[in-house]
C-alpha cells in the first residue's frame, strides 16, 4: 500500500469498554496505591501506557488457533507448529517454550552466571539485570555513550560501544559467561541496533570464544528500523533481517509478549547442546515440560501464528508509525524526550522537563502521578526508582531520568494518543509547580514495583 493511503492494516471486531473517571477519582486512586503506577487498579486507568508488553491485540487467526489448541502434556501439535515458526525465524537448534521472557533469563543466566562474572551488555533491562545479580553476576551496560544524550539523533543509539567491550574483555577475560545484546534497547529509549554492530558484537564474541545471546524481545521493530535506516538492507522483509540479525549470534532470550503478539509466551533458544541437558532439567523443574514450559499448549499456538503477523511490514509500519505520531504532537508542545522516537515507547526526558525536582525526589516518577491525575493515563518510570540504588550508604542515581510511554500493539487509536500529548502538554505549561516524591517503602529486589511513596 503507498504509504499515503496507509491507515491500519486492521479494523476493529471487538471492543473492551473503557472506565470514564475524574481527576477528584484519580487523585484519591493514585493516594491509595502510595504514589506507585503499579499499585493502581488497571481498570481505573483510560489509556493505559505502563507496558507494551502482554497487552497487545490479537488478530481473528491468534483466537482461531487458540481454539484449535491441542492440551497435552507432551507431544502438542501447538509446540510443533511453535518450534516450526521460530526455529524459521531465529534458526538455533533448541527452542524451548517459557512462560515469558524473564524465565528464560533466569533459565540461561542461573546456568551459566556464576558468581562474580561480569555480563556486558549493550543495556540491561530491569528483569535482565536482576537476574544476572540474583545469580551473583555484575550486569555492565556498555551502550554508546551518545545514548545518555537524549537529544542527540543517531540512527541506531542502542548500538554496543565496540571499544568498552574490547576493554571489558581485555580485564575481565574468561570472567565473561555471555555476551547480551538487547534490541531493540528498552532501558535507553527503546533505540535500534545496527546490522554492522550486531555483526561486529559477534566477531569479537567468537574471537574471544564467549556465547553471544540476544535479548530478543523487539527484535521485529529493530528489524525494521534496519530496513529502514542502513544501507544495504532496504530491499529485504523484515524476516530476512530477523535471521541474519539470528545467525550472528549463539542464542536468544525472547518474550513473546512484545514481538509476539500474545498477552503470555516466551522461549529460550540455542545451539549448544551441552547447555540443553543443563536447561532442560531447570526448565522440567521450574516451569513445565519440554513442550509447553509453563503455557497452555493454546498459548504456544497464538505464538506461532503472532511472530509472523509482527514481520509484517504494512503491520511494522503503522507500529512505528504509531509511535512516530504521538512523539511528533509531544515535540509541537514542546515536551523533551529521548530522541529520536523508539520503536514501542516515546521516552519523556524528566530531568529536562522538571528541572526543580532532584533525582532524588523521583521526578520521572512524580510526573507519571500527575500524568494519570490529569487524564488517567498511565506510564512507567525509568529512572531513579527502576535503576537508583544506594551503594555504602550513598544513593547512586542513573544517568536518565525518563517516564516511558509505551504503547501497546493494535490496541489505541491516534486519537488516544493526542488525549495523552494534550495532556502532558498541558502539564508542561505549568511544570514548575509539580512537586517530587519520598520513597517510604522499598523492596531489596525489583524495588520500583512495590514502593510506596508520599508526596513532598
Ligand atoms: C528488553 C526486555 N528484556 C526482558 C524483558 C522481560 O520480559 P517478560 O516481561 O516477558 O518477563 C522485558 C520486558 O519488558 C524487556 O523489555
Amino acid at each position: 500500500m503507498e504509504d499515503e493511503y496507509l491507515a491500519e492494516p486492521f479494523r476493529i471486531k471487538m471492543v473492551e469498554n473503557l472506565k470514564i473517571t475524574d481527576r477528584k477519582y484519580r487523585e484519591e486512586a493514585i493516594k491509595k496505591g502510595h504514589y506507585n503506577l503499579f499499585c493502581i487498579d488497571a481498570e481505573d486507568v483510560y489509556i493505559d501506557l505502563l507496558t507494551d508488553s502482554g497487552t497487545s491485540a490479537m488478530s481473528d487467526s491468534q483466537w482461531a488457533g487458540i481454539m484449535m489448541g491441542n492440551q497435552a502434556y507432551a507431544g502438542s501439535r501447538n509446540y510443533k507448529h511453535f518450534e516450526d515458526v521460530l526455529r524459521g525465524i531465529f534458526g538455533y537448534r533448541h527452542i524451548l517454550p517459557t512462560h515469558q521472557g524473564r524465565a528464560s533469563e533466569n533459565l540461561l543466566f542461573s546456568s551459566i552466571v556464576k558468581k562474580g562474572n561480569v555480563v556486558p551488555a549493550n543495556s540491561h533491562f530491569d528483569t535482565t539485570r536482576a537476574n544476572v545479580e540474583s545469580n551473583g553476576g555484575i550486569a555492565l551496560n556498555l551502550v554508546i555513550e551518545e545514548a545518555y544524550d537524549t537529544e542527540k539523533i543517531l540512527p541506531f543509539k542502542g548500538n554496543m560501544d565496540l571499544e568498552k567491550l574490547k576493554e571489558c574483555i581485555k580485564k575481565e577475560g574468561k570472567n565473561i559467561p555471555l555476551i547480551l545484546m538487547t534490541v531493540t534497547n528498552n532501558a535507553g529509549g527503546g533505540q535500534p541496533v545496527s546490522m554492522e554492530n550486531l555483526k561486529a558484537v559477534s566477531k569479537i564474541a567468537r574471537e574471544n570464544k564467549i556465547p553471544f545471546f540476544i535479548d530478543a524481545c523487539r527484535y521485529a521493530e529493530n528489524s525494521y528500523f534496519i530496513k529502514m535506516r542502513e544501507k544495504g538492507y532496504e530491499n529485504k522483509t523484515p524476516l530476512e533481517i530477523a535471521r541474519e540479525m539470528f545467525a550472528l549470534a549463539d542464542g536468544c532470550t525472547f518474550s513473546a509478549k512484545k514481538d509476539g503478539l500474545v498477552n503470555i509466551g516466551g522461549a529460550l533458544a540455542f545451539n549448544d547442546d551441552a547447555l540443553l541437558e543443563i536447561v532442560r532439567e531447570k526448565l522440567i523443574l521450574i516451569e513445565g515440560f519440554t513442550s509447553y514450559g509453563g503455557l497452555a499448549c493454546r498459548d504456544l499456538e497464538a505464538v506461532a501464528i503472532g511472530v509472523m503477523e509482527a514481520l509484517q511490514e504494512d503491520y511494522l509500519k503503522n507500529r512505528i508509525g504509531q509511535t512516530q505520531y504521538l512523539g511528533d504532537k509531544l515535540k509541537e508542545g514542546g515536551v523533551p524526550m529521548v530522541l529520536p522516537f523508539g520503536g514501542h515507547a516515546i521516552y519523556v526526558d524528566a530531568k529536562k522537563f522538571l528541572p526543580n525536582i532532584p533525582q532524588s525526589q523521583f521526578p520521572a516518577q512524580a510526573l507519571g502521578c500527575e500524568l494519570y491525575c490529569e487524564a488517567g493515563v498511565r506510564g512507567v518510570e525509568i529512572g531513579t526508582a527502576t535503576f537508583g540504588k544506594t551503594e555504602n550508604g550513598k544513593a547512586v542515581y542513573p544517568k536518565l531520568e525518563l517516564l516511558r510511554l509505551a504503547i501497546p500493539r493494535r490496541a489505541y487509536t491516534n486519537r488516544h494518543m493526542d488525549v495523552v500529548a494534550r495532556a502532558l502538554i498541558n502539564i508542561y505549561k505549568r511544570r514548575d509547580k509539580l512537586k517530587g516524591l519520598k520513597m517510604t517503602y522499598e523492596a531489596k529486589s525489583l524495588r520500583h514495583f512495590t514502593a510506596k511513596y508520599e508526596k513532598l
